[in-house]
């Protein structure tokens, strides 16, 4: 079983412990304020083949790259203006910026999947310091086996990985809960090619211009956005307006669904409505309702507005047919 370091109780010596795991080419699991993700040296290609192989992960689909701050991913990747305004205005934080890689930069193209860009993220906190200690950018995708759903605790990680890891930091329940938004800028335009943790429209209010969403049935922009994926083992029903028996309900707002008596476990993202609130809980309540041996989850509609976008974005993925 993979050792669980609490990050809260000793930091520094944490810190080490995993700087030192790192630069021996071995993964290490680390809280992010998005979701957990398994980190590794982007510069070496012995470390990012362990992610890939520990994943399960397809080698097509890269891996985003954590960096301590906007000057050390200036030594990466190029900026473009636009790029840049939108990095200064919400790095660190739950943003991943896709922009082209410079030809100097020593993150191994294993890590971007051979793309000439590469997906940069700032996080805050006990991530964000460790790179920082590290000196080098990590690559790391969400701690989870791929398909399934992204870790919001150290006990996920531990959970899903079991031997195949040896160190998770613990720096407690993921405040976003929510994998990262993922921009990326043509020209004058910003697109979106991943909803998440950060509301678009604060970048719209930001940088006065629209984030352009894609259409329906375009391209897969993202390698990783394949509809099956952030899946709970039980079937997943969707805008349920009652519950079955036996169903796991996961409602929203307090707002009570004909039927509860026979469910097998209610859970509510948020009694008050808030969708901050819900984004932190969801993936946690997902692996709850799994635990309790659901049927299936039914999810009573949530709202499209601000963070729901990302919400019902992974509700679609969590729904959608298994591959
Ligand atoms: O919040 C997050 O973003 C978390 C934490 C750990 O930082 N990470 C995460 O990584 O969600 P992952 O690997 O599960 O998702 C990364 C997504 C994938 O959909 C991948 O295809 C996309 O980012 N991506 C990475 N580099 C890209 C690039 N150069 N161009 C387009 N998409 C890229
Ligand atoms: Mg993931």
């Amino acid at each position: 079983m993979a050792e669980i370091v609490d990050t809260r109780m000793d930091a520094e010596a944490a810190l080490a412990r995993a700087a030192k795991t790192l630069g021996r080419g071995v993964p290490v699991a680390i809280p992010t304020e998005t979701v957990y993700g398994l980190a590794a040296d982007a510069t070496n290609p012995l470390a990012i083949t362990r992610i890939y192989e520990m994943k399960g992960r397809p080698r097509f689909n890269p891996l985003i790259c954590h960096m301590a701050d906007l000057a050390m991913a200036e030594r990466h990747a190029v900026f473009d203006p636009l790029s840049r305004r939108i990095a200064e205005a919400f790095w660190p934080g739950p943003l991943t910026l896709v922009v082209p890689i410079r030809p100097d930069s020593a993150i191994h193209p294993l890590a971007r999947a051979g793309l000439d860009t590469v997906g940069i993220r700032v996080p805050t906190g006990i991530a964000g310091r460790l790179i920082a200690a590290f000196g080098r950018p990590l690559a790391a995708p969400s701690a989870n086996t791929s398909g399934r759903i992204s870790p919001t605790s150290a006990r996920h990680v531990a959970d899903d990985f079991g031997g195949k890891l040896e160190l998770v930091l613990d720096g407690g329940p993921a405040v976003v809960g929510l994998e990262s938004t993922i921009l990326k800028v043509e020209g004058e335009t910003i697109r979106l090619l991943r909803p998440g943790g950060l509301d678009a429209a604060d970048v719209e209010r930001v940088t006065g211009r629209p984030v352009l969403r894609k259409e329906a049935g375009a391209s897969i922009e993202a390698p990783g956005m394949l509809a099956s994926h952030y899946a709970p083992d039980a079937p997943v029903r969707l805008d349920a307006r009652d519950v079955r028996p036996g169903e796991v309900l996961i409602r929203f707002g307090g707002k009570a669904l004909p039927g509860e008596a026979q469910a097998a476990l209610v859970l509510d993202l948020s009694p008050a409505g808030d969708l901050a609130e819900a984004a932190a809980n969801l993936f946690g309540y997902m692996k709850q309702a799994d635990a309790a041996g659901a049927r299936a989850i039914a999810f009573s509609p949530i709202p499209a507005s601000g963070l729901g976008e990302a919400i019902n974005d992974r509700l679609q993925r969590a729904a959608a047919p298994r591959g």
